[in-house]
This record gives structure tokens, C-alpha cells and sequence, in this order.
């Protein structure tokens, strides 16, 4: 047998790039594509704003007068779903990224982090006022909720053709002549905002008709809560113990008490959330979705009991590993809008490695769950302060001119004597580590 015949052994991606953070951005763009992540002209791409330009961005939204930038970088470590994935995030808060690599790391020690996500559901809905006859109207509306959903499938051929369209028509009370008609429609790779505000637009009038009500609102909810995506993780005990807590379990009974401040008190819980949503949102500003409407469902939904409770928890497995979970509802979009219009966006969904909007939606939240697990973790043992220093101690080495191993050795001095100001830096390179600086040529 020839050898022709043997298809050559496809070696599976790293997310695990070491020493990633302490290279320079082109040698960081460079081991992406050695790594197989991009090809050289998609690394090249980056630079700069990476294609987004002035005329993208008229087209975009209004009165547009320039151009913002954020700084896009990717998480590492991350394993989903049994396959490594780099997690591209844009953001301007410092330590996000770096804290959901570090947990990523912690919960691919444990197999990584497992999704389980909903059907792609948008929801429209359609106010309907005055209601005659409460109960005759909801019976009709019952009865021709087959009629209906087919005519909202006629409405959109191309949406039915790629697998989704109609799936339910559900019907609510809202008081004694109100009520509020609900159109699930399965939007495939889009958020589908477009499409099934258009739906409830068309479809109204005949609901007014058959209701003898009078028309309100037509309009999307953003509470996605038939679009929720679920990611788990664990975390081995050996794998928690850290400098100065070499006890996984204090650790880990420290991250549960954080849990449990977050489950009774508001205040906590808000920010809880807040440290969540460092990770989702990082990834949907990146990936050009609409951040806004997942906040607002997912606060709502945090609310959902009539309290407002922590997105994520976190317990101890039977073999005493720690085991934590993040559900949210998540609708997110890999085609239309800024995915069209924004070469950044479509690099930052190769990057991601996906084009199905159920899985940008997993990662989403798996960098949700990891960006949590780093600030409990450190919250409940050394304190967030020190981590955010020593990664600013690194930004001022750089910007006073160390580079290479003198980042590491002028931001351990900064750290150690607490001063973080960019003379002292200075001050370090052109004395006594000057000689050093002489060696880096
Ligand atoms: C800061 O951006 C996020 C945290 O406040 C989250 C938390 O307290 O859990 C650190």
C-alpha cells in the first residue's frame, strides 16, 4: 500500500503557552501562528487597529468622528470541552486576562471546563392592551399558535433554511387586560434581534385582530433565560494550594466561605457578578456582540428567585476537590453585524476557533467562570492588591525601558520596596542594573 493513503496525524493545538505574557507582542503574535492558531498573514493583520478603519466604522454606527481603540489579547490555558481554545478578550481593566489564564490553568488540571448550552432561542415580544375578554383571547391565541408560528416561518425562508425558525408561541398574563404574547424563535449563529423585532412587527396586527386588543410594545426581551448556557469545572486540591497557603483545603474553604458571603448578602453578590462578567464581557466586546443585552439578562436573571444571588457556585466534590458551575442566560452572534463589518471581530472568532454562536457563548462563560474562580481565590487568600501590583510593577518596568529577564528583576524590586513610579524603574536600569542593560544591548 502506497503511503499516499496515510492522512498525516493532525497534532492537536496548545492553549498552554509558556512564558506567553513576558515576550514582546510581536514574538506573542509570532508563537500563535507556530503554534497554529493564525497563519502569518492573519498575524500580520493584527497590528495597528487590524484592518478596522474609518470608513468600517461610518458604516458602523452614527456621527462617527474617529476611531477607540482597546487592547484585544487572549487567555490561555483553557481546555473546553476536552479541546484547548485560546479566549480572545478586549478590555481595559488590568489583571482580567492574566487572572483567567491563571484559573484556566487550575481547572485544566481538574479536565477543563464542560458546556452544556440551550437551544439559540431569541424571544420577541407583543404587548397586547385592553383586552376584552381575557380568557376567550388567550384560548384563540392558543388555538391559532400553529397558524401563527407558520406564518413567522414564512416571514423567514433563509432563517428556516439554515435549521432554525418558530419553535413556540407562549401566552402571559400581565394584569386583569393585559397580555403579553411571547415568540421563541430559534436564530441559529445570529442573536436574531433584527429578526424577531421584525417578527413581532409583522405578526402583530393579526394578534391585535384576534384579541380585539390593542397593540403595544413589539420588542425583544433581553431576559435570554430560554438561551442559558451551563459550564462546570473542578479543581483538584493539590492544584489550589498556593505561596503561603500551601493547604489546597484552606484554600478551598476559603473560596467556599466567599461563595457563601456572595449567597447572603446583596452587596457581595453584585460584585461577585461584577468579577464574572470581567470574563464574558471581555470575550463578547472582542467577538462584536452585544455586551449590554447579556448584562441586563444576566442581572435579571441573577434576580430571578426575588433575590439577587451570585451567577456562579462553588462546593466541595465528593473527593474533596472544588467543583464550581456558572449558569447565565448567554445570546451571542458569530455572523451579521459587526462579524460582517469588522475584520477584528472575524479574527478574534478564529481565533476563539468557532463560527456557531452556542459555542462563542460557552467560551464566554467558561472565561466567566475562570475570571470568578481567580478573584475568590485571591480575595480569600493573599488579596486581590497583590497580584494587580505586581503586574503594574511589570507595565512600569517596561514603559521605563527594561526588557526581556529585566522586566522580571526591576518589577520584583519595585514589588519588594512598594514603589511603583516609573523614576524608580529608571533610576534601578541606569544604576546599578545598567551593566544588565549593557548585556541586552
Ligand atoms: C474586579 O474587577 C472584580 C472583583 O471585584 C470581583 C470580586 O470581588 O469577586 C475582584
Amino acid at each position: 500500500m502506497s503511503d499516499d493513503s496515510v492522512k498525516p496525524l493532525e497534532i492537536p493545538r496548545t492553549s498552554r503557552l509558556s512564558g506567553f505574557y513576558r515576550e514582546p507582542m510581536e514574538r506573542r503574535r509570532s508563537r500563535l501562528v507556530e503554534a497554529r492558531w493564525l497563519t502569518a498573514l492573519e498575524a500580520r493583520e493584527l497590528e495597528g487597529l487590524g484592518g478596522f478603519d474609518e470608513a468600517c466604522a461610518d458604516a458602523m454606527v452614527e456621527n462617527v468622528i474617529g476611531l477607540h481603540g482597546l487592547p484585544l489579547g487572549v487567555a490561555l490555558n483553557f481546555v473546553v470541552d476536552g479541546q484547548a481554545r485560546l479566549v480572545p478578550m478586549a478590555v481595559e481593566e488590568p489583571s482580567i486576562i492574566a487572572a483567567a489564564s491563571y484559573a484556566a490553568r487550575l481547572c485544566a488540571e481538574g479536565g477543563g471546563f464542560t458546556v452544556s448550552a440551550d437551544a439559540p432561542i431569541t424571544t420577541a415580544q407583543v404587548q397586547l392592551l385592553d383586552v376584552p375578554r381575557l380568557e376567550a383571547a388567550m384560548d384563540t391565541l392558543r388555538k391559532e399558535a400553529p397558524a401563527l408560528l407558520d406564518r413567522a416561518d414564512a416571514l423567514m425562508p433563509a432563517m428556516c433554511q439554515r435549521g432554525g425558525g418558530a419553535r413556540e408561541l407562549e401566552v402571559r398574563v400581565l394584569d386583569a387586560t393585559t397580555l403579553v404574547v411571547h415568540l421563541h424563535v430559534d436564530t441559529r449563529d445570529a442573536m436574531g434581534a433584527n429578526l424577531v423585532n421584525g417578527l413581532a412587527e409583522a405578526l402583530a396586527p393579526w394578534l391585535g385582530a384576534l384579541t380585539g386588543a390593542r397593540v403595544g410594545l413589539k420588542i425583544l426581551t433581553n431576559l435570554a433565560d430560554r438561551r442559558k448556557v451551563r459550564v462546570c469545572a473542578r479543581v483538584p486540591l493539590a492544584a489550589l494550594a498556593s505561596e503561603g497557603f500551601t493547604d489546597g483545603e484552606q484554600v478551598l474553604e476559603g473560596i467556599l466561605a466567599a461563595q457563601r458571603f456572595a449567597e447572603l448578602d446583596v452587596y457581595r453578590a453584585v460584585t461577585h457578578n461584577k468579577g464574572v462578567m470581567n470574563g464574558v464581557d471581555a470575550v463578547l466586546v472582542a467577538c462584536g456582540n452585544d455586551w449590554r443585552a447579556v448584562e441586563a439578562g444576566a442581572h435579571a436573571y441573577a434576580a430571578r428567585s426575588g433575590r439577587y444571588q451570585p451567577l456562579t457556585s462553588w462546593w466541595r466534590e465528593p473527593d474533596g476537590a472544588l467543583g464550581g458551575a456558572l449558569e447565565m442566560p448567554l445570546a451571542t452572534s458569530t455572523v451579521g453585524g459587526a462579524a460582517r463589518t469588522h475584520a477584528g471581530v472575524r479574527r478574534a472568532l478564529k481565533l476563539a476557533g468557532t463560527s456557531r454562536a452556542v459555542e462563542l457563548a460557552g467560551l464566554a462563560a467558561a472565561a466567566g467562570l475562570a475570571t470568578n474562580l481567580a478573584a475568590l481565590k485571591a480575595l480569600s487568600t493573599e488579596g486581590i492588591q497583590r497580584g494587580h501590583m505586581s503586574l503594574h510593577a511589570r507595565r512600569v518596568a517596561v514603559e521605563a525601558g527594561a526588557r526581556g529577564e529585566l522586566v522580571d528583576i526591576v518589577s520584583e524590586r519595585l514589588s519588594r520596596e512598594h514603589v511603583y513610579r516609573p523614576e524608580r524603574a529608571r533610576e534601578l536600569l541606569d544604576g546599578e542594573l545598567a551593566p544588565l542593560m549593557g548585556e541586552q544591548g
